[in-house]
């Protein structure tokens, strides 16, 4: 493997000392017999992020953490990969997979160069992995080389709005006023946040997005817009629950390779 772009790198710095903390949390999402997603816990009934019956199907999931993803993805049949770029967040996916009987595929490397020959998977999938902690103009070129012609991607991350409403030193909450441009770089560097500093992470704009699955091939099936139930409290991630009841702290794109 080459050197590592910067981020990569940084990341992988960050989610290795971090790993411990999500333990419990990987652990609670592999005992889920129903998939929920993003901060919110939205059921999967709600949002249908994943084909009810993946008998058959190659999946991949990019940046699968812990792995729980990767597993209701194997438990509704499919043959599953997870890509991590952290040794630490893999060593608790081998470990749950083990534990639960699981078979997975799991890789220890960066979702924007992965090494699986191209149209390996029929579906690719990414909840807060890739789809925030990469650069999508690699990431998404690369999901694209992946899929097989009229394989799904589906990922979800923070709403560019977060990023927009954020303090510009990353103290939390974030805030319903504007605190940086709608438009500019498309890359956020949290590494000092005043408040619980991060590594560095991913947005575009909505234009910007539908431009790159445009120019890297691929349709957009749907967008969702996920916004907080009514009975959501707390915060998270530095989110208020009242603010995502009003704003979109989330999105979900699902897009089709065309071909
Ligand atoms: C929040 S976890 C996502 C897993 C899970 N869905 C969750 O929400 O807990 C973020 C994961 O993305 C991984 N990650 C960050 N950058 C990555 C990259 N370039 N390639 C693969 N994985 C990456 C991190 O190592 C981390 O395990």
């Amino acid at each position: 493997m080459g050197e590592l772009p910067e981020h990569v790198a940084v990341n992988r710095e960050y989610w290795d000392g971090m790993a411990h903390e999500w333990v419990e949390a990987g652990e609670r999402s592999w005992n889920q017999t129903e998939p929920t997603w993003g901060s919110w816990g939205i059921p999967e009934g709600e949002l249908h992020l994943l084909p009810d019956d993946m008998s058959g199907l190659r999946a991949i999931e990019l940046g699968c953490g812990t792995g729980y993803v990767s597993a209701w993805m194997a438990r509704r049949g499919a043959q599953v990969t997870g890509i991590d770029n952290s040794a630490e967040q893999l060593r608790t996916a081998e470990r749950l997979a083990q534990q639960h009987g699981v078979a997975l595929e799991l890789i220890h490397g960066n979702a924007e160069a992965v090494p699986k020959p191209d149209e390996s998977f029929d579906f690719a999938i990414s909840e807060y992995g890739a789809a925030i902690w990469a650069d999508p103009y690699r990431w998404i070129p690369e999901a694209h080389r992946l899929l097989r012609p009229g394989g799904t991607l589906v990922f979800l991350g923070n709403h560019h709005l977060v990023g927009v409403c954020s303090p510009v030193d990353g103290s939390f909450p974030i805030t319903r006023g504007f605190q940086r441009p709608y438009f500019g770089d498309h890359r956020f560097d949290w590494r000092d946040a005043a408040d619980d500093p991060g590594g560095i992470e991913f947005s575009l704009t909505y234009s910007a997005w539908i431009r790159l699955f445009r120019t890297t091939g691929f349709e957009v099936v749907d967008l969702a817009e996920i916004q907080a139930p009514a009975d959501a409290t707390g915060v998270r991630s530095g989110i208020e629950a009242d603010w995502a009841r009003d704003f979109p702290s989330e999105h979900v794109w699902t897009v089709r390779k065309i071909g």
